[in-house]
């Protein structure tokens, strides 16, 4: 085959090679391959600029040990000098170029022969994107560099295009990649309720029960401590369910005298009894289509427990002093922060009502239980109240650590209310750990600095892990600590220290 048919197909080739992926190290070392098979290349590299530097990304007759060695400034070496300029550099006979980088140290042998080395620049546009050399391509030395360098420039520029081109596939995988992951963050909070915060787990199980209840009409009981959004979470099955255009009407069980409560929930005809001027709807009626919710569910006197479960059981009841039986189709959601379980064993509730009325049980766990929750809660209220009283108020880091380490006997309720409190009474912009309830700084300790806690139990601490952490052996524990056995058992006896004490 003549010079220039081995040219041609050396072209033909490398852009097979580059076309087949877009792993620029696969592609690299194909074009390398091909160079050295279909020409007399002995040796070749490819350069890329990355970060200020030039690495060697394929290599053809260097040894993996060369490879990692071939790392040059820009303006080092011929490499180097390329990568900066732009311009390649021939340079006839290695052994007399100064300026010739034996960085890889791989042609000592040859160090003295008469071969050429080509280097040209990988540009796109006007940037360099890394150097392309080689060792002389034929091995005829009657040919002038300049053929080669010609085609070596060409070949340059199909490497150019297409390292360019897979930078730009890499850089769009990696976008895709990280909106992947900002997806999968926000949807670590996957279940959704409109102004109810919970990407906790357990706030997570229940968002996804509200999803999951909110189109039946199934009879929903919410447990858990008073202020831990059982009356939210009622709300937002309802405003997701299709009965969201019809009422939702609540009654609170406990608020109201045992003597009224039934006409509360009845309603009553006119006259039915003293002061009873005229006809009154209950709060069944009023339910009508849409949900009651029964809070405080477990106050709920012995003597109304029955009628209330005839209306679980037939959606129908009778105004108080009539005799009319009214047909009502609503679902019921009730919520108790009382033990039902325990009520029942105690005799106090009716275990068919309860049974009535658990038939998709949901339990809101205390915040204490749920303290990562903590930090966006705050950030909701304090957004909400400055918006309600045009404020700026924010919160310091050092009082979110004390917010984020406070038992809240009351919940979200009383996080709520202090913070709506500091938003008002604040004069300055900033809520500081200073700023905070007194009964929060104290329980809570906030910062170490804050904190007072005796030397004593520091100390006593100290010890108790140390020997747990050797197995109760004091010798041990005493060398962990820095004091001799003596110190240690002394110090035990002083703290009352044994296994099963902490
Ligand atoms: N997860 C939550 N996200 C935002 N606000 C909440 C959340 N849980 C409760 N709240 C708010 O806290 C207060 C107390 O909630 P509520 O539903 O009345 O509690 P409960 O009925 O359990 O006593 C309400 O103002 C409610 O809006
Ligand atoms: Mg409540």
């Amino acid at each position: 085959m003549d010079r220039q048919s081995r040219q041609l197909m050396t072209l033909h080739e490398i852009s097979k090679q580059l076309g087949a992926s877009l792993d620029l190290s696969k592609t690299l070392k194909g074009a390398m391959r091909v160079l050295s098979d279909f020409l007399e290349m002995q040796r070749g590299t490819v350069a890329l600029i990355e970060g200020g530097e030039v690495a060697i990304k394929a290599a053809h007759g260097l040894t993996i040990g060369e490879l990692q060695l071939g790392r040059y400034k820009l303006g080092e070496g011929i490499i180097g000098q390329v990568a900066k300029s732009g311009y390649p550099i021939v340079v006839p006979s290695i052994g007399d170029e100064p300026v010739f980088l034996n960085r890889t140290g791989s042609r000592k042998d040859v160090i003295k022969s008469n071969i050429a080395f080509l280097c040209v620049p990988i540009m796109f546009k006007r940037e360099v994107l890394g150097v392309l050399s080689v060792d002389r391509l034929f091995a005829d030395e009657s040919i002038s560099f300049d053929n080669d360098l010609r085609l070596l420039k060409i070949i340059a520029s199909l490497l150019a295009q297409h390292i360019k081109l897979s930078r730009q596939v890499e850089k769009e995988v990696q976008a895709l990649r990280a909106e992947r992951d900002t997806l999968k963050v926000a949807l670590k909070g996957k279940y959704h309720l409109e102004n109810v915060i919970g990407k906790s787990p357990s706030m997570q199980e229940v968002f996804e029960s509200v999803h999951r209840v909110s189109s039946s009409k199934a009879n929903v009981l919410i447990t858990g401590e008073s202020g831990t959004g059982k009356e939210l979470i009622a709300k937002a099955i309802h405003y997701m369910s299709p009965r969201a255009k019809q009422p939702f009407i609540k009654l609170n069980c406990a608020s109201i005298p045992e003597g009224l409560l039934e006409t509360e929930l009845f309603g009553h005809e006119k006259g039915a009894f003293t002061g009873a001027a005229s006809v009154r709807r209950g709060r069944f009626e009023l339910a009508n289509k849409g949900t009651i919710f029964l809070d405080e569910i477990g106050d709920l006197s012995l003597g109304l427990q029955p009628k209330i479960l005839r209306v679980l059981q037939e959606r129908e009841f009778e105004r108080v002093g009539s005799e009319r039986t009214i047909k009502v189709d609503v679902r019921i959601i009730a919520a108790t922060a009382k033990d039902l379980v325990r009520l029942v064993s105690d005799g106090e509730f009716r275990e068919d009502l309860y049974y009535r009325l658990n038939v998709v049980p949901m339990y809101l766990p205390p915040l204490r239980q749920r303290r990562e929750d903590i930090v966006e809660l705050t950030a909701f209220f304090l957004n909400k109240f400055n918006k309600e009283n045009s404020k700026e108020v924010q919160i310091s880091q050092e009082a979110m650590n004390s917010l984020e380490e406070y038992m809240w006997p009351g919940n979200i309720r009383e996080l709520e209310n202090m913070i709506e409190r500091l938003v008002i009474m604040l004069p300055d912009k900033i809520v500081h750990w200073r700023d905070l309830p007194a009964n929060i700084r104290t329980m809570s300790g906030g910062l170490s600095a804050h904190r007072v806690t005796p030397l004593n139990q520091v100390e006593r601490e100290g010890i108790l892990d140390a020997l747990k952490a050797s197995d109760w052996v004091y010798a041990k524990a005493a060398k962990l600590l820095g004091i001799t056995p003596r110190q240690i058992i002394y110090k035990v006896k002083k703290y009352g220290i044994g296994r099963g004490i902490s």
